[in-house]
């Protein structure tokens, strides 16, 4: 069985962060996103994968490279313009062939990564496809599954008024049938071929779709409050790890780990958190659900439940909470007269003060 990975698209969700970089690069726990979607493909014996990139496909391919770190073979497969996530399946036909595939879109985290999925075809591959379900309070979000009787009845691209609160997860298992299913439909209003209008396809083709409710959680990180929520998630589960330098001025409690070449001086550290290699700690707290990225430097300041991209640097903040910092960037207090608050920002940024 071959797997697809979608790391294409836009990602204006994620704005700034993603004018520079690419939404599936983001880390949670200091992992690109992306990253841990190769791993739960090779947990279940998936090592023959393509991955479809768009225009930041270079720094796809210089963080992930063959693949060959995960004993997987990576073949990208470029898309111009991302034109849906149907046309990433058009696009990988040839690599796919008509073997059964397992289709993860790289912005997509499940708890149980695909296992549950990988064995429910395993046991019944009669299905033309499989899907994924997860109740949701904002369905309007997502496709959107309505199921009467125990079946898939009708799959419906971001409803303006959904007919049920089960989202599609982005995790699919597809026979060889979604070919011609993606061959055959046409783009949606918002001119994309969508992967749901290809199922309904199927659908009313009289083809089987199987579904079943996520086992554990699923998050769509496209989101700052769900990339948060990803990474509290899998911070909750680290195993401790002190490599770099802590004095015996600092505290460090519960789940917290320090990479090696990370200095923590004179600061409490209460996890679960994670420090990146090469990132210092002085004189500061870092608060529950924090990664900070490597080479950050924290002086003087409280943080908490915040990711920082590498290279930050916070010197003098009282306390910075829920926020998503991008590499490079600089929160600091001069208290140079007069006292205000001065911003150099980028496009598309929020700032939201005291
Ligand atoms: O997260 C689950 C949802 O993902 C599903 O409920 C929806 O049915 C599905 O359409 C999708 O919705 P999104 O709006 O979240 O899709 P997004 O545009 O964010 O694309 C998902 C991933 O696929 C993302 O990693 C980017 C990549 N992609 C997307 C498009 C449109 C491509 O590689 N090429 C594309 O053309």
């Amino acid at each position: 069985m071959k797997g697809l990975i979608l790391a294409g698209g836009r990602g204006t969700r994620l704005r700034p962060i993603t004018h520079t970089s690419s939404k599936q690069l983001v880390p949670i726990a200091n992992k690109p996103i992306l990253h841990y979607a190769i791993e739960h493909m090779t947990q279940v014996g998936i090592t023959d994968i393509g991955m479809v990139i768009g225009e930041t496909g270079e720094e796809v391919r210089a963080s992930v490279g063959d693949g060959s770190r995960w004993g997987a073979s990576i073949t990208y497969l470029p898309q111009p313009d991302p034109l849906g996530l149907a046309h990433c399946v058009q696009i990988a036909g040839p690599f796919l062939g008509d073997e059964p595939f397992v289709m993860y879109l790289g912005d997509n985290m499940l708890q149980h990564g695909l296992g549950p999925l990988v064995e429910r075809f395993r046991a019944d591959p009669s299905p033309a496809a499989r899907i994924l379900l997860c109740p949701v309070a904002d369905p309007h979000r997502f496709g959107v599954a309505e199921v009467a009787d125990g079946r898939v009845v009708r799959l419906v691209e971001k409803p303006t008024e959904p007919v049920s609160d089960l989202a599609m997860v982005g995790a699919y298992l597809f026979t060889g049938a979604i070919h011609e299913a993606v061959r055959a439909i046409r783009p949606s209003a918002r001119g994309e071929l969508e992967i749901v209008d290809a199922i309904q396809w199927l659908l009313d083709g009289g083809h089987a779709v199987g579904h079943d409710l996520v086992d554990g959680w699923w998050l769509d990180t496209g989101k700052k409050d769900s990339l948060l929520e990803a990474n509290r998630r899998v911070l909750e589960d680290l195993p401790v790890r002190i490599d770099g330098t802590v004095d015996d001025r600092s505290d460090l409690d519960g789940r917290v780990v320090v990479e090696a070449g990370a200095v923590v001086r004179g600061s409490t550290v209460r996890g679960p958190a994670i420090i990146g290699r090469g990132a210092v700690i002085v004189d500061s707290y870092v608060g529950p659900f924090s990664s900070i990225g490597d080479e950050v430097t924290i002086t003087g300041s409280e943080i908490e439940n915040s990711v920082l991209l590498e290279r930050v640097r916070i010197d003098g903040v009282p306390r910075l909470i829920d926020s998503l910092v991008g590499r490079d960037s600089e929160i600091t207090r001069s208290n140079r007269p007069p006292r205000a608050t001065r911003l150099l920002l980028g496009d598309h940024c929020a700032v939201d003060l005291q």
